[in-house]
């Protein structure tokens, strides 16, 4: 019997309709277009506006987009995985809530929190669902309302993140494609460099917290920009190197998008041609799990099947790692 692999059968993005502007930023904190362009390569983001309009907003719009396009009736449909750090509320879940309304009537959701790593873990958890023979149609999504967490008083991290996401369809196939490799890591360490104070279990929220301002990211860029070179640089070259995939044959690398200058970088010490690499953040900055599903979403056109394609991340935790998967169909 041919071995089963998990196929990406189809991918659907959203971003919310506000553009936030580096020119915007510029009124708001100290800092500048040039500053924010030459560090980190980000021109715009997109913010979730309005009262109580959670990450779900824009999870349960990839999904709707996914099932027209995928041609998939909601009921079919049985299991959503929901990478995020910024769910509507701790609890409930997010996927639970997108999975209500989307008419998945038949599936159980869960959320997966690994920070900027989240979609590729949840894509590895829904493989192994597929691969597994369980499982037929499986919905992975990474998506974040970062605006939700960000600190519009501090520079340092409020020019870099966006809200936004994109969710994938997971189906069984027989063929040469899917996702075949996989290496994930991670290292409880890094927790010093990129937190948050308050609001779990340690730290609940009280008066004083909110007055000191404990809800919001707080991040050491520069420790966290070398970690994020050396983990992803390392096993993409790993991953790479024991599936047999060179700059000829790896047709993209599809990056983590939280600075091009880390991009950059990853993309020269793997040997690779950065017209094979996938950039958006020009357009929507760090939207956490979300940028790798919003690159696929935005690419999907230049995708033909049987394209070798390798994706990475690296976020808070630390979290990082890489997957090697080869394209199920022909973009239109
Ligand atoms: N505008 C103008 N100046 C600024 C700004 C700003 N927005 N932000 C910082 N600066 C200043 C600093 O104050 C500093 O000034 P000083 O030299 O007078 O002290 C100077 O610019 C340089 O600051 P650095 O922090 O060294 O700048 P760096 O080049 O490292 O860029 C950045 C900062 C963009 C945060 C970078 O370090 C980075 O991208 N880090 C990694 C981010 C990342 O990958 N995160 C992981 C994923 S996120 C997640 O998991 C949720």
């Amino acid at each position: 019997m041919s071995q089963i692999r998990a196929a990406i059968t189809g991918v659907h993005g959203y971003v919310p309709d506000y553009v936030l502007t580096n020119e915007e930023l510029a009124t708001i904190v100290d800092t500048n277009d040039e500053w924010i362009t030459s560090r980190t390569g980000i021109k715009t983001r997109h913010i979730l506006k309005g009262e109580e309009q959670g990450t779900s907003i824009m999870v349960i719009e990839a999904i709707k987009g996914l099932l027209e396009k995928t041609n998939t009736r909601p009921e079919d449909v049985e299991v959503v995985i929901c990478a995020t750090v910024t769910g509507d509320s701790i609890f409930p879940d997010t996927a639970n809530i997108a999975a209500y309304h989307t008419g998945l009537v038949n599936a159980f959701g869960f959320d997966l929190n690994a920070a900027c790593s989240g979609f590729l873990y949840a894509l590895t958890v829904g493989a192994k669902m597929v691969e597994g023979g369980t499982h037929k149609k499986v919905i992975v999504v990474g998506a974040d309302k970062m605006s939700s967490i960000i600190d519009y008083t501090d520079r340092t991290t409020c020019v870099i993140f966006g809200d936004g996401g994109g969710a994938v369809m997971l189906e069984p196939t027989t063929e040469d494609v899917g996702i075949i490799d996989y290496q994930h890591h991670g290292d409880g360490s890094g927790e010093k460099y990129l937190y948050l104070v308050a609001g779990g279990s340690r730290k609940p929220a009280t008066v004083d917290s909110v007055m000191a301002r404990e809800h919001f990211v707080r991040q050491n860029g520069r420790p966290v920009f070398k970690a994020a070179v050396t983990g992803m640089s390392d096993v993409v070259m790993k991953v790479m190197a024991r599936n047999n995939l060179d700059a000829e044959n790896l047709n993209w690398l599809v990056p983590h998008q939280a600075n091009v200058r880390i991009i950059q970088t990853v993309s020269k010490m793997a040997n690779f041609p950065m017209e094979k690499v996938m950039i958006n953040i020009q357009n929507y900055g760090n939207t956490t799990a979300g940028t790798i599903p919003l690159c696929l979403w935005d690419y999907e056109s230049q995708l033909r099947k049987g394209d070798n394609l390798v994706l990475t991340a690296f976020g808070g935790g630390f979290t990082w790692g890489a997957l090697y998967l080869k394209w199920a169909y022909d973009g239109e």
